[in-house]
């Protein structure tokens, strides 16, 4: 599903991913063969502190700075993109309409009765709407999912594409492009994820959402404002580092002998807890589920070196670093043992990127 696409023009077969997130700009451009996937294209722009804050694009002029940059390090031509606004800006709500409407007048009939499902004026949001399938209570009913996003925050990421001369052909939800980019994660997963449960958390710079998959099919997501900012302030303050060489010493290596005592294993605690936590909210949310079988990470963090294993060894749950990209070739214009690197960070990028696969509606 990708709400929103409707607005801006239908999908395209050359599309880039594009991850406007609060640490970097981050672009996957794949091809397909048949039924394999190859990385055609793919760069990792960092961005300045607090010019994405809560998820918002706060310095316009900075960000499509960063994606232009991104653009020419890629060296992808494609210029259309599918961008992402996060979950927390958009509200879904799913209604049933009669089944016999066409979609013309399902749109009028929504958009007069907007009012009451939108907490906001038609005039301040982008809506998009979706038919889901035939009511279960009624037959002759469809549900219908809407999707309402303010104007405004498209806005800011459209303006942000535009400085660097892209076109956002495609407007997503985050938590749906993390769904979409599952399927890549399926390779690693005990059974193929098949009748297990996986908990994935994309562990970012400020946020970590988790994704419970129970036989594929998502079941619960929750978002907690935790991330690696948190370990950079860490090295800023303990060194009196810049933010830019804290988050470079971090990635690269390079910081003082007593950085894995003194300020990684501290964050790595902090980092435990917090799955822990969040696996309790999962299974009080939903009793049906006893277990996890297997754990992965994701986002920048779990590339933190054995984190995996500090994960595995604490809450005693088999846990890997995602990998999605490990059954696809990688052009050499990917830089493969860069992207090797950066992996676990893309997979809402890559999420958007098989945007360019999904069925066009006629
Ligand atoms: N090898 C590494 N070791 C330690 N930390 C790393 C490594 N690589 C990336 N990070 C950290 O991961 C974080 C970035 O992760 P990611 O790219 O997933 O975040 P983001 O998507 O920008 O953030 P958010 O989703 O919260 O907006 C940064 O804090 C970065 O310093
Ligand atoms: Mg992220």
């Amino acid at each position: 599903m990708s709400f929103l696409q409707s607005l801006l023009g239908g999908g395209s077969n050359e599309l880039i991913g594009l991850d406007i997130s609060s640490s970097a700009v981050k672009l996957i451009e794949l091809a397909r063969r048949g039924e394999r996937y190859s990385v055609e294209a793919y760069a990792v722009e960092p961005l300045p502190a607090n010019v994405v804050n809560e998820k918002q694009i706060t310095d316009p002029k900075s960000v499509g700075e960063a994606i232009a940059r991104a653009i020419a390090r890629a060296g992808t031509r494609t210029r259309n993109a599918a961008i992402a606004v996060a979950g927390a800006s958009v509200i879904t709500k799913t209604i049933t309409m009669s089944a016999s409407l066409k979609e013309a007048d399902m749109e009028e009939q929504i958009k007069a009765e907007a009012d009451q499902y939108i907490p906001y004026s038609l005039d301040d949001v982008n809506l998009d709407f979706q038919v889901i399938g035939v009511s279960p209570k009624n037959p002759a009913n469809v549900d219908v999912q809407l999707a309402a996003c303010r104007k405004e925050l498209i806005e800011q990421r459209v303006a942000a594409l535009e400085i660097a001369g892209l076109v956002a052909k495609v407007i997503d939800i985050e938590s749906y492009a993390l769904e979409n980019a599952c399927p890549l994660l399926y390779h690693q997963m005990p059974d193929l994820g098949r009748h297990k449960t996986i908990a994935l958390f994309d562990i970012g710079a400020s946020m970590t959402s988790l994704l419970v998959l129970h036989d594929r099919n998502p079941v619960y997501t929750r978002e907690q404002a935790f991330g690696g900012r948190q370990l950079t302030d860490d090295i800023m303050r303990f060194y009196n580092m810049s933010y830019a060489d804290a988050g470079r010493g971090k990635r690269m290596g390079g910081l003082p002998e007593n950085y894995e005592t003194e300020v990684l294993a501290g964050f790595i605690s902090d980092l435990t807890l917090q799955i822990d936590r969040a696996l309790q909210f999962f299974f009080s949310a939903a009793t049906q589920h006893r277990n996890i079988d297997a754990l992965v990470l994701a986002g920048g963090c779990a590339h933190i070196p054995g984190i995996d294993v500090a994960v595995q060894d604490r809450l005693k749950l088999q846990t890997s670093v995602a990998r999605p990209f490990a059954q696809m070739g990688v052009a050499a214009r990917a830089k493969p043992a860069q992207l090797a690197r950066d992996e676990a960070s893309l997979l809402i990028a890559a999420g958007l990127a098989l945007r360019a696969f999904d069925e066009v509606e006629a």
